[in-house]
């Protein structure tokens, strides 16, 4: 299956009550852990590359070249997106041409008219290419590639204004912030979710923040409209926890287990049991 849109995936797990993870991607380990764990799912999935993650990894067509060829390799069939994450106007735009099936514009630090005269600009330049777009309102909290956002309660009424704008997939700040949640965390603020759900119709909603979210409060947000789910802070807990317990058992400095590959598949194979588990939860294992 070629990199599709997020457009049609989504629209099918709201209609039916499941989410689809996006799991970010920051090199050649976790994008196979992350495909080769889908294709074992039988799940479409969406990469996530955030603007910092792209440069990282020599730019957007680096990525979707990179994706691509391993979809080839492996033989991977189930759906895939190339999702750019929280992008800028300008970076929104540098994805398109790169080749993402997906942007997301986050317009949620302008105003209300600003982020909607932005967003009908990169919908005006998707839709055309058959890109999905994502739009946000209500900043996330927490950093995410050194932007501290607070974290806000989306506004229903703007949800409903930026809804009608020809984008893919909505993300409204509901209280769910970026990295491990705070002891005091009021936890999401499904009111405002059920109210955003009623009146953007029927668009698939977008929650960000997924890592450390109580299970049922994950499955009570997909009941809402939640159709796409985002995580990234429990794989880098998980392969830097596993990355290091290897360190320790077998690096000795003196040139022993210094083989890179050795090196970093714990780290990708604890990984692929956190998105394999996300699947499961968020319902959208066997749905591809
Ligand atoms: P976490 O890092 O909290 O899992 O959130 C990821 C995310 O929302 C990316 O946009």
């Amino acid at each position: 299956m070629p990199i599709v849109s997020a457009k049609e995936m989504l629209k099918t797990a709201r209609e039916q009550g499941y989410a689809v993870g996006q799991f970010n991607i920051n090199n050649l380990e976790w994008t196979k852990a992350i495909l080769l764990t889908a294709q074992e799912q039988q799940s479409p999935v969406i990469l996530g590359v955030s603007e910092g993650a792209g440069k990282y990894m020599a730019g957007y067509k680096t990525v979707v070249a990179m994706v691509r060829e391993m979809i080839d390799f492996y033989g991977i069939t189930v759906p895939v997106a190339i999702h750019l994450d929280h992008g800028s106007f300008e970076g929104a735009k540098a994805a398109m041409e790169a080749g993402f099936s997906s942007v997301m514009f986050d317009g949620s630090h302008y105003d209300i008219e600003e982020n909607i005269a932005k967003t009908k600009e990169i919908v005006a330049l998707a839709t055309p290419l058959g890109i999905s777009v994502e739009a946000e309102v209500g900043g996330i909290g927490g950093e995410e590639d050194g932007v501290i956002g607070n974290g806000e309660i989306a506004d229903p009424e703007e949800c409903r204004q930026i809804a009608q704008l020809g984008i893919s997939m909505l993300a409204a700040g509901i209280g769910n912030i970026h990295g491990t949640y705070p002891e005091n965390w009021a936890g999401l603020s499904m009111d405002v979710l059920k109210e955003i759900g009623e009146t953007t119709n029927n668009i698939p909603l977008v929650l960000h923040g997924g890592t450390g979210i109580p299970d049922a409060m994950v499955k009570e947000a997909i009941s809402y409209g939640v159709s796409k789910i985002n995580v990234n802070t429990e794989a880098q807990l998980v392969f830097a926890a596993a990355t290091r317990k290897y360190i320790e058992a077998n690096l000795d400095l003196k040139g022993k287990g210094f083989d890179p590959r050795k090196l970093l598949k714990p780290g990708a194979d604890a990984i692929a049991a956190v998105v394999k588990e996300k699947m499961d939860l968020f319902g959208s294992s066997h749905k591809a």
